[in-house]
């Protein structure tokens, strides 16, 4: 097992282990007084990693209770959070507890949101079952729930009191899912990490898998541990994202999250490549790397149709896009970009 400790408005552990699921009892006894534990988890992954938590938690100690959500982005809404908090306060849930978010982005976005509200905020402990989850989500303290204009629209910065991080429990994650965490791991490399990128490309992620995951984590951590609140640096885990998000609305969601932002990565990188801000051989070791993991490089949707959707993004503050650009696999820089030069840009990236 590993152990990197996160240091931001609140101090945590995120463990990673093989069955660490089944120690999940004593683990979060370790942190918290609570006497209730509620598990939130998809109706995807309670069945396969539920009972397991539940037990251990029971074994410990905690009262359980289990709150499950349809898989999906759906649950993410405020419907999704109304049931949530309904079901804490019928349950005589209160702010000494603390609440289990089991499974991917969905889960944790949702139930730390709700752990961050409820009775003005008690305790929860995220177990990522994604790759996404386990070098991402579960790490840094975002927390959110969409809104029908946008996603993430209503939120807080909210840090988990544990991060338990089981590996085993991805190997029943769907081919593709694992392939869009591929994409996010990837990301780190190119952003701040050429050995580690030089790693990925020789060695399949799931071979080195807990190495992978606590290198994410590191990384993220020490991201976080500078600018918790997203004012600077934080945006660098932007990497692709510009592009990605409009690929994704572009699509209706149906270009899953990774893909998107393997797409989103390489554009960028095409254009700085054209734009002479890197050299060829960046863009061609980001191209390779994302080829042998089974993930896009290219978009149909055309250059208007982007640039329209990344100009109706959040992320584009007083005209200005904050755009992250390799420099080279390991190194990568902000640049704001104007909303008038984003087409220039995504023409860069050989888009039409
Ligand atoms: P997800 O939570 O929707 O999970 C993907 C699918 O995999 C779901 O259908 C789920 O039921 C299934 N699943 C999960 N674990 C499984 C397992 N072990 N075995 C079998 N099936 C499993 O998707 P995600 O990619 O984990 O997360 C995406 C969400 O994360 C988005 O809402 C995004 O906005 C959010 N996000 C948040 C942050 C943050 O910092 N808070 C960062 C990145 C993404
Ligand atoms: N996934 C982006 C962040 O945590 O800031």
């Amino acid at each position: 097992m590993t152990a990197v400790d996160v240091s931001a408005s609140r101090d945590y552990q995120v463990l990673v282990g093989a069955g660490l699921l089944d120690q999940a009892g004593e683990r979060v006894r370790a942190v918290t007084k609570a006497q209730t534990a509620v598990i939130v988890a998809g109706d995807r992954v309670a069945p396969l990693y539920g009972e397991r938590a539940a037990a251990s938690l029971s074994a410990a100690g905690f009262r359980v209770l289990r709150h499950t959500i349809p898989h999906g982005e759906g649950s993410k809404s405020l419907a999704g959070y109304g049931e949530l908090l309904g079901f804490l306060a019928e349950n005589r849930v209160n702010r000494g507890d603390v609440l289990i978010a089991l499974g991917g982005g969905v889960t944790g976005d949702l139930t730390g949101f709700a752990a961050s509200t409820y009775q003005r905020g008690m305790d929860f402990v995220q177990i990522p079952t994604t790759l996404l989850a386990a070098v991402d989500s579960s790490v840094g303290g975002k927390t959110a729930i969409d809104l029908p204009t946008g996603k993430n629209q209503v939120g807080s910065f909210y840090q988990p009191a544990l991060v338990l991080c089981d590996p085993e429990t991805l190997n029943t994650l769907p081919e593709e899912e694992f392939r869009c965490g591929c994409a996010e791991v990837i990301k780190y490399g190119v952003l701040g990490n050429a050995p580690f990128f030089n790693e990925l490309a020789k060695t399949p992620i799931r071979e080195q898998i807990e190495h992978v995951i606590t290198t994410c984590v590191g990384m993220k951590r020490d991201i976080v541990g500078q600018d918790e609140f997203d004012r600077g640096l934080r945006q660098m885990l932007n990497l692709g994202h510009s592009v990605g998000h409009a690929v994704e609305a572009c699509s209706g969601f149906t270009v899953l999250h990774g893909q998107a932002v393997a797409i989103g990565m390489a554009v960028v990188t095409r254009a700085a490549y054209e734009q002479g801000l890197c050299f060829r051989n960046t863009l061609e070791a980001l191209l390779d790397i994302l080829d042998k993991y089974g993930l896009p490089t290219e978009t149909d949707f055309s250059l208007e149709e982007l640039a329209a959707a990344m100009l109706a993004d959040k992320k584009l503050s007083g005209g200005v896009l904050r755009l992250i650009v390799p420099r080279e696999i390991g190194r990568c820089e902000i640049m704001p970009v104007p909303a008038g030069e984003i087409k220039a840009w995504l023409r860069a990236g050989g888009l039409r």
